[in-house]
């Protein structure tokens, strides 16, 4: 799989719902170590191929298991069937404030995010201007970022996942949130890190956006694959299905 950055082979995730309404603690006890449960698969049997350097964007209803995938390729998740192989090094932006510190300040929350993610303290300090600069934050850097507004999170976590030079670079819908200018931003470090040869897999419902960026997409509908492949066929066909 020389060429291959990301390979998803045949991965199923299942969650579990649990059914009780009136959960007392009571009944628990009564009920011993049973519990009523079902099996929810949120991924079906989804296998696919990520080129190194190409950019694939994934598509779907909300609830089709596009955060669910991305989770399962960063590792937060792990598939109950199939495997998935990465190579390279790995950045990723899934949820607002998804590995930010509430009580630390955003000076701190860049280290602490940085090194995380697998920069040394040395890399992070050369960089730590370009990274605050880039995320336009500097006013409040020294602020707990509690007092972040959820457009302010995403300028950082954005800004420190770039920043890690990732071979690999996760973003789920989260870049929805920032403004205008931030977007437009965050659309020329995409080019940017295409040219140089990245790997990205982006969630978005912004159709024209992935169209101009992408150089597949994959659609996803309770967590099946639908069709993948060039961008302008597969939203075609997504946009002509039934609905749910
Ligand atoms: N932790 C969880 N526990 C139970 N169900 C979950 C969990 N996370 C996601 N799901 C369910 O899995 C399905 C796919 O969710 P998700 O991957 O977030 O969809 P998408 O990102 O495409 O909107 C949804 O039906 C959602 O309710
Ligand atoms: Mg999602």
């Amino acid at each position: 799989m020389s060429d291959i950055a990301i390979r998803v082979d045949h991965v199923s995730k299942k969650f579990r719902l649990y059914k009780e309404r009136n959960q007392s603690l009571k009944s628990a006890i009564m009920r011993g170590r049973t519990s009523v449960h079902e099996d929810f698969w949120a991924l079906k049997d989804v296998s696919l191929d990520v080129v190194r350097g190409q950019t694939v964007g994934l598509v779907g209803d909300n609830g089709s298991g596009k955060s669910t995938l991305l989770k399962c390729m960063a590792k937060i998740l792990y598939p109950d069937k199939g495997s998935i192989t990465m190579k390279g090094r790995l950045a990723a932006l899934l949820e607002v404030g998804s590995g930010f510190h509430p009580e630390l300040s955003g000076r701190d929350n860049v280290y602490l995010n940085g090194s995380i993610l697998g920069m040394s303290r040395r890399e992070i300090e050369m960089k730590f201007d370009e990274i605050v600069d880039f995320s336009g934050v500097r006013e409040f850097i020294d602020q707990p970022v509690k007092n972040y507004s959820s457009g302010m999170y995403v300028r950082l976590g954005f800004s420190v996942a770039i920043h890690v030079d990732p071979d690999i670079l996760l973003v789920d819908e989260v870049l929805a949130v920032g403004d205008e200018s931030f977007q437009a931003k965050c659309a020329e470090k995409f080019v940017e890190l295409r040219k140089a040869g990245r790997t990205i897999v982006i969630v978005s419902h912004a159709l024209g956006t992935l169209a101009s960026m992408c150089d597949s997409l994959v659609w996803l509908q309770h967590g099946d694959v639908m069709a993948t492949g060039d961008p302008a066929t597969v939203i075609a066909a997504y946009r002509g299905h039934d609905g749910p």
